[in-house]
């Protein structure tokens, strides 16, 4: 995968100099000649990665990177100085101000960037590679029952093993539908986490710490509360919000819906699980089918993906057997019409399993929850 770097100096043959080496490597170049229009181009366009010569005509180097650090579209990219200038206290000056590494321009300064760069990339992707199990769960479209089994799921998950620690995060935007499913009205939401991130210690104790939901046996992270809300969110965190989940739960699971999007298509391919939920009518399938021949498309492998076959509308529709030709895979479990009981359930705050003990449908949820871990697992194995 290319990635977007932006190269920042003044001197317009070095600048070209370094712009070349990058694209020899296959990556997607951005460039500016000064700091302001660094700037510019770093909070406009994104890069994955920045190089800077702190010594600019416009700016001193330093503050150059204390806008950046202090800017949350920016705070988490890397920024590698690249200078001609080796005096110490300069070095000193710009690391503290925010370059996260300086490399002094002379004849080993290409292979050292090359592998500085390789370096801090690579930081982001192992760092999703660590810590426990991120499970997500996606529908192509609303209604599918993504939210009450992503919350169901993890409460059966907690009862399968119970000494995981487990997480539940809603990505929906605009507005997030775990929270009213378990009755959370607290203030702790992606949104104000998101905001926190750059004090990235004081976020990562309030991700430790989720508020438990007690009958469901999970940590919340709720989701945007109304669309004002969601308009605040500092999108570029989510990244770093799943990575630090990882590190505090042995399972995260998040409802990504039909939120399909530049923000949430890493976390689908990086995930262990791709839970997708289907319904059997003639327009879903179609549009699950799309969304199937994109993910695909996206790397995202064929057996990281669990297909719940969920009755939600209550009509017949397709058979299972059908909706399998239709979609050309193999759909992992199926859930039957459970009437007006979930949406009851649902409206009482209450995992399924309580409100209806006697329900054969807690055990299909048990034996689901089962075979996600089994099958994740198995592919952990392969
Ligand atoms: N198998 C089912 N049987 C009956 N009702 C269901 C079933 N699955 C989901 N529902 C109901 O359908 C509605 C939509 O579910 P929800 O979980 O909000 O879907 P999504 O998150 O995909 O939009 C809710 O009222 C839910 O209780
Ligand atoms: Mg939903």
């Amino acid at each position: 995968m290319p990635n977007k770097i932006l190269v920042v100096d003044a001197d317009s043959a070095s600048r070209g100099f370094i712009v070349q080496k990058l694209l020899g490597q296959n990556n997607e170049v951005i460039e500016a000649g000064s700091g302001k229009e660094g700037l510019i181009l770093a909070w406009r366009d994104r890069p994955e990665l920045i190089i800077a010569d702190p010594t600019m005509t416009d700016l001193r180097g330093e503050d150059f990177a204390k806008k950046l650090k202090n800017d949350a579209r920016t705070a988490q990219v890397p920024l590698i100085a690249l200078s001609s200038d080796s005096n110490p206290e300069r070095i000193k000056a710009c690391l503290k101000m925010g370059f996260n590494e300086y490399i002094t321009k002379s004849g080993q300064a290409v292979p050292l960037l090359m592998s500085t760069i390789q370096r801090l990339l690579e930081l982001d992707e192992n760092a999703m590679k660590q810590g426990g199990k991120l499970i997500v769960f996606l529908s192509a479209k609303g209604g599918t029952g993504t939210s009450s089994l992503c919350a169901n799921l993890a409460l059966n998950l907690a009862d399968v093993e119970p000494s995981a620690r487990v997480a539940v995060a809603d990505f929906v935007l605009p507005i997030g539908s775990i929270a009213p499913i378990v009755g959370y009205d607290g203030s702790v939401n992606i949104v104000h986490v998101a905001d926190q991130l750059h004090r990235i210690v004081s976020a990562q104790s309030s991700l430790n710490q989720l508020p438990e939901m007690r009958d469901w046996k999970f940590n919340l992270l709720a989701g945007s509360p109304d669309p004002e809300m969601s308009n605040l969110l500092k999108v570029e965190h989510m990244w770093d919000i799943v990575t630090s989940l990882k590190q505090a739960y042995d399972y995260v699971l998040i409802d990504i819906g039909r939120s399909l999007s530049k923000i949430t298509l890493p976390l689908i391919q990086h995930a262990d699980l791709v839970t997708l939920l289907i319904s059997t009518d003639t327009s879903t399938l179609s549009l699950t089918k799309i969304l199937l021949d994109y993910l695909k498309n996206k790397g995202v492998q064929e057996d990281s993906i669990y297909t719940i076959l969920n009755r939600a509308a209550g009509l017949e529709g397709l058979s299972k057997a059908e909706a399998q030709s239709k979609l050309g895979i193999t759909i992992n479990a199926t859930i039957p019409y459970l009437n007006t009981n979930l949406a009851f359930a649902n409206s009482q705050h209450q995992p399924f399993t309580s409100k209806f003990p006697h329900d054969t449908a807690g055990v299909i949820f048990r034996e689901i929850a089962k075979d996600m871990v089994g099958k994740r697992e198995k592919l952990a194995v392969t």
